[in-house]
């Protein structure tokens, strides 16, 4: 975190990706139970946040290699989280924010959550609200599912809706690379499109490759249960499966609910050799190079990496 002034903070709001993903069933409450292993990612929004006397307001502005449409700020879940906390809160402040985005939407990336979890972090620092962690991940919890997950340690296993959170040690450094299809998937239709009753997969095998800190043990054992319904609904990651198998990573898989797919490296020079391929063989496919971080708020490389990224 840098901190130009005790009133305004700048934040990198990171994204993640799911190494493991199984649906344990449906829920009476129309969710789903799951148990995912999740990863926080050097791909990355930058957020400022000014604490102001009055409203809450906010503009969202694309960063370095973003193209799609911006999220509007009155819908978007930044606004959201704050206008929450300061309801529960009581708090009479507001808050000036700027949202640069990188991380795509529809990708299963956890970019809007992580913005809302960068955003009660923020908010509780600069208005002074001295919440314990617990009490933001309750409120964060009823804004949506993995928001708690990125007010953990950045590396955890996430339980019940997704919002039970173990923090692990993580793994940093790995290199990956991320496609990005012209089409996103909403999470809601991905989930309805899921239909499984067979057996389920088990998590303890990326855990002990956690355990090891072995990215290759940790490849082998990725696993994502919604990569099948994603493929009802879009031939993007047949494409993404066929197209990762022809370069020489450890593992690729769908992140999430999609529609973003991902593949680890063994190291900086293999990935850019994949990358390298992977564009030339997936012209319409959007790449990042990225690799994962061990703290959520550990300084991050994503910049300069995605710009040479857009140079090559
Ligand atoms: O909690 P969140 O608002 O992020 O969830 C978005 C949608 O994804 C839910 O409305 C639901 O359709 C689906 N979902 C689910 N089970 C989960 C998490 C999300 O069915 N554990």
């Amino acid at each position: 975190m840098v901190t130009p002034d005790s009133s305004s903070l700048t934040v990198w709001s990171p994204a993640k990706v799911n190494f493991f993903l199984e649906v344990l069933g449906k829920r009476p409450d129309g969710y789903h139970e799951l148990i995912t292993l999740m990863a926080c990612i050097t791909l990355a929004d930058r957020i400022t946040f000014r604490a102001v006397t009055g409203e809450i307001t906010g503009e969202t502005v694309a960063g370095p290699g973003y193209s799609a449409a911006l999220p509007e700020w009155e819908h978007n879940l930044v606004f959201r989280a704050l206008d929450l906390l300061r309801r529960e809160s009581g708090v009479l402040r507001g808050m000036q924010v700027r949202l640069e985005k990188r991380i795509p939407q529809q990708a299963g990336l956890g970019g809007g959550s992580s913005n809302a979890a960068s955003a009660l972090l923020a908010a509780n620092r600069l208005w002074g609200l001295n919440w314990s962690a617990q009490r933001l991940a309750e409120l964060a919890a009823r804004l949506g599912s993995d928001i708690p997950f990125f007010l953990g340690s950045g590396t955890s296993v996430c339980r019940g809706r997704g919002e039970i959170v173990q923090s692990l040690q993580g793994l940093a450094g790995i290199p990956l690379v991320i496609a990005q299809p012209p089409e996103g998937l909403s999470t809601p239709r991905v989930f309805a499109e899921l239909d499984w009753d067979g057996e389920r997969r088990d998590l303890q095998p990326a855990l002990l490759a956690m355990q090891r800190r072995s990215a290759s043990a940790l490849a082998d054992s990725l696993f994502n249960r919604l990569e099948i319904p994603a493929a009802r609904l879009s031939g993007w990651p047949s494409i993404l499966r066929a197209g990762f198998d022809r370069v020489a990573c450890l593992g690729h898989q769908m992140s999430g609910s999609g529609s973003c797919w991902f593949g680890l490296f063994r190291n900086r020079k293999v990935a850019w050799r994949g990358l390298g391929m992977l564009r030339q063989r997936l012209p319409e496919v959007k790449f990042y190079m990225c690799e994962t971080i061990a703290g959520r708020t550990q300084p991050m490389v994503s910049p300069q990496v995605l710009a040479d990224a857009d140079r090559s």
